[in-house]
């Protein structure tokens, strides 16, 4: 028995903010953004538009791409940082919003490689018998803790939501191996202090900006190399296969030049490496799926393609899938 993804969607917020835009919030330039990020524009949420707001609209779409319908969703599992409260999940306000009245749902936090962490529990909550559709969603609003005056992070962020649907099969679809790591000893690197129970929100807390996205930018930019590089490397060993029998790598999609090092690495041509960080930026959990949805729709991957999904992120948090379409 295999798990096939029998559906996939996206949402990309229709608001693009470019480096242009930025120019006029803090010190930077296009030309900056460009060559050390490849990063030309981004997506932003409105005001009202949640997270779950979002995931909801990616979901929607999953559902008709598999041509399901919402009761037939046994689990939901949201991947983000930027959830719309502390509690309850994410997964409950999308559930409610998808009026899927069967499915049980739940959020995980694990940063950008939270859909890769989502992916892994959805198939195994399948393999092991427990559900028989999973929905899947990576979704984040960034731009909602993001301080608009840091040009250290505000030029890196962006918004979207991706989501699938999990189903078993019996034909040669899978997900063919899975590899997750992480290293809390990191956790200072990349982190929004305010909020939880270690700083609850008081007006200090407000004042000393605990509540942005914090990053050491340059001290990650080492540790993600190696740490995408190995996730590839492990996940694609135990799937049996070698970099040669892979079609597509998706990366996440932090900064072209961690990409770059990263096929490097791994001995992959950047043919065979899929980008969209022109468009959409970082947009930590939802980068992949909405950067497989985009490889499918434009026929980078067909069925029966092997791809290789791999992330790093918060936490500190890394991981790779390899899934045969
Ligand atoms: O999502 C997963 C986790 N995140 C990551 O993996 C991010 C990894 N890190 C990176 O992508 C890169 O380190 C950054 C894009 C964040 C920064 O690029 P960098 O090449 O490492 O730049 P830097 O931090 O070494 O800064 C170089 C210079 C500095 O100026 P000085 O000190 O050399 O005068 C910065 O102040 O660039 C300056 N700088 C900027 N200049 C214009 C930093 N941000 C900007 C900016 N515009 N937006």
């Amino acid at each position: 028995m295999g798990i096939e993804i029998i559906g996939i969607g996206s949402y990309l917020p229709e608001k693009i903010l470019t480096n242009i835009d930025l120019e006029k919030l803090v010190e930077t330039s296009d030309e900056w953004i460009t060559t050390r990020t490849g990063i030309k524009e981004r997506r932003i949420a409105s005001e009202s538009e949640a997270t779950s707001d979002l995931a909801i609209k990616a979901a929607e779409r999953a559902i008709s791409n598999a041509k399901i319908s919402p009761e037939e969703i046994d689990a939901i599992i949201v991947a983000t940082i930027t959830p719309d409260m502390a509690f309850p999940s994410t997964a409950c306000f999308v559930q409610k919003g998808l009026k899927a009245v069967n499915s049980a749902a739940f959020d995980i936090s694990a940063a950008c490689s939270g859909f890769i962490y989502g992916l892994t529990i959805g198939k195994d909550l399948i393999k092991s018998g427990t559900f028989n559709t999973v929905l899947v969603i990576g979704g984040e609003t960034l731009s909602k803790i993001t301080d608009w005056h840091d040009r250290n992070t505000c030029v890196l962020l962006g918004d979207a939501a991706g989501a699938v649907i999990l189903r078993k099969t019996n034909s040669s679809s899978d997900i063919l191996s899975s590899y997750l790591g992480a290293n809390g000893n990191y956790s200072d690197l990349l982190l929004m202090p305010g909020g939880g129970s270690r700083n609850p929100t008081t007006h200090k807390t407000v004042d000393e900006q605990l509540h942005y996205l914090k990053m050491e930018g340059n001290k990650l930019f080492k540790i993600a190399v190696k740490a995408m590089a190995d996730s590839a490397q492990k996940a694609i060993a135990l799937a049996g296969i070698t970099c040669n029998d892979v079609n597509l790598i998706i990366p996440h999609q932090a900064n072209i030049r961690i990409v770059e090092a990263v096929a490097k690495l791994l001995n992959v041509s950047m043919d065979k490496v899929f980008l969209n960080i022109h468009k959409y930026g970082n947009t930590s959990a939802a980068t992949t799926p909405v950067a497989l949805e985009e490889a499918i729709r434009e026929g980078k991957v067909k069925k029966g393609d092997i791809v290789t999904l791999v992330a790093f992120g918060g936490g500190l948090t890394w991981g790779a899938v390899v899934i045969r379409l």
